[in-house]
């Protein structure tokens, strides 16, 4: 029996979509998130056994509380699916080293700490595999995201560097870079027609990208099919940087 996927920011978007994904594979589950509420309305719905942790997880000492919890439920960990993010929009000309610190520490130190605290758990499983959610974002450059754009590239090379490392104890690492993906944290942006249109014209494939889409990439990167491919990104985006990007 595999022991379970860690998925953080799994109450909402493409984080809960992964988690549904798995579920439907058989998979058994831990998911975290800072949102309660919705964490425990998903852990209703599914049908694997799921250890879910409402607490921010940038917190050590919460998340050590957590991984002890779930080893208890259900023995140790196979997979880690590093989906808790946020935009922290702040031009660098309005550069506050709280806001900065904040967007890194959530999008990428906790992806480095956690891929450290649990790659003893991963080795041991004898099937362990990351996944980083990064971003398009992560090969192109806004203006009004520095601290977001540097987290997400900062998970490229992240995925390199301890994908390099961890191989050698069986542990693979890749990152998933979507595109436009219709979620709470797009959905400000996707209000307006103009910018649905806009990315819906220039997406080769037509359409805004659905969290299942990001999902299914995830499935695939954590299962054996995907057993030769480490230290690498796989693009979902339906072709939109194919022809230029956002
Ligand atoms: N939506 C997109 O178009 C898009 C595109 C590229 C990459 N991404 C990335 O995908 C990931 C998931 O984003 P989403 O679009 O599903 O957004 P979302 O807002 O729906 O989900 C993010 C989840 O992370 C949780 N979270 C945030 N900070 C947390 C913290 N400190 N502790 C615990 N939980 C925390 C939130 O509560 C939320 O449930 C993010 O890393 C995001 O950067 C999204």
């Amino acid at each position: 029996m595999s022991y379970p996927v860690l998925i953080t920011g799994a109450a909402s978007g493409i984080g809960r979509a992964t988690a549904v994904a798995l579920a439907n594979t058989g998979r058994s589950l831990v998911l975290w998130d800072i949102q309660a509420g919705p964490l425990a309305e998903l852990a209703a719905e599914l049908a694997v056994p799921t250890t879910i942790a409402a607490f921010d997880v940038t917190d050590t000492e919460k998340r050590h509380e957590a991984y002890a919890a779930a080893r208890t439920a259900q023995g140790g960990f196979s997979g880690l699916v590093h989906a808790a993010g946020v935009s922290g929009p702040e031009p660098i000309s309005a550069f506050t080293s709280e806001a900065w610190g904040r967007t890194i520490d959530i999008n990428l130190t906790t992806a480095a700490v956690m891929t450290h605290e649990l790659a003893d758990d991963l080795a041991n499983s004898g099937e362990g595999a990351i996944v980083y959610i990064s971003s398009i974002e992560g090969y192109f450059g806004h203006a009004w995201l520095p601290a977001y754009c540097t987290s997400k590239a900062g998970l490229l090379g992240l995925a390199r560097a301890a994908g390099h490392e961890l191989a050698a104890r069986g542990v693979r690492i890749n990152c998933v870079c979507p595109g436009a993906i219709e979620t709470p944290m797009l959905a400000p942006l996707l209000a307006s027609d103009d910018f649905r249109n806009s990315i819906t014209m220039r997406t080769p494939l037509g359409r805004v990208g659905r969290p299942d889409d990001i999902a299914d990439a995830i499935v695939f990167l954590l299962s054996q099919q995907a057993r030769f491919i480490t230290g690498t990104s796989l693009v979902v985006d339906g072709g939109l940087t194919s022809i230029g990007g956002i």
